[in-house]
């Protein structure tokens, strides 16, 4: 079809693009967090259709990852633990402060995640920021349950933006875990995935 043609296609059916891309912004969604996808958000969808539920659950998967490999993740992060969540602090919507008891055999990477000695364990902090919009909180931190957690180490203030800042109000310090729902690897412990790391902790990432 000629480039012609389809605009007077547009033009008798009435759906020229300019008017979907209108009735897209005019559409509300101020009760939604920002797109972590960016652009390439809706761009193939035909229409807006917020508050469906095929949607919520695209926006959930793309801002959660619950796909991620553990080879890929072992060597794309600073450190990677596995322990066993000690308590879960809730410090604003989407912001939480985990405490994981880790033993030495959980210490798979460390770099310069900061850890403290506790009987058996080593205590470590970990900001756990949610930037999906799932019915869950992603990643899901039971307390008493063995995670592997890979992800960043926050080490300087211009890591965070200025608002998430003043919610912590120092809370969390240089040395401590930073995981993010969309890029980290937090998954439950088991053999499987332990094997999995620990083949990645002996072959040479590149
Ligand atoms: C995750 O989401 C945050 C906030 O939307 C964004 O700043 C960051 O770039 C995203 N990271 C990835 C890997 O998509």
């Amino acid at each position: 079809m000629t480039a012609r043609a389809f605009w007077l296609l547009c033009l008798i059916i009435g759906s020229a693009p300019e008017a979907t891309v209108a009735e897209r912004k005019a559409s509300p969604t101020h009760d939604r967090k920002p797109d972590p996808g960016g652009a390439q958000s809706a761009d193939n969808s035909p229409a807006p259709r917020l508050h469906s539920p095929g949607r919520d659950a695209e926006t959930c998967a793309r801002a959660c990852r619950t796909d991620l490999d553990e080879r890929e993740s072992y060597c794309g992060s600073e450190f990677a633990v596995n322990g066993i969540v000690h308590d879960v602090e809730v410090l604003g919507k989407g912001i939480r402060l985990v405490t994981l008891l880790v033993d030495r055999d959980g210490l798979y990477k460390m770099n310069r995640l900061y850890s403290t000695p506790d009987g058996f364990f080593f205590r470590v902090h970990i900001l756990a920021l949610d930037f999906s919009s799932c019915n869950k909180p992603c990643p899901e931190f039971k307390p008493g349950s063995r995670y592997i957690v890979m992800g960043h180490i926050y080490h300087k203030r211009r890591q965070l933006p200025t608002a998430l800042l003043r919610v912590l109000r120092g809370r969390v310090r240089p040395g401590d875990g930073l995981v993010r729902s969309n890029s980290s690897y937090v998954k439950r412990f088991n053999r499987k995935r332990d094997g999995q790391v620990q083949g990645a902790i002996h072959t040479q990432c590149i």
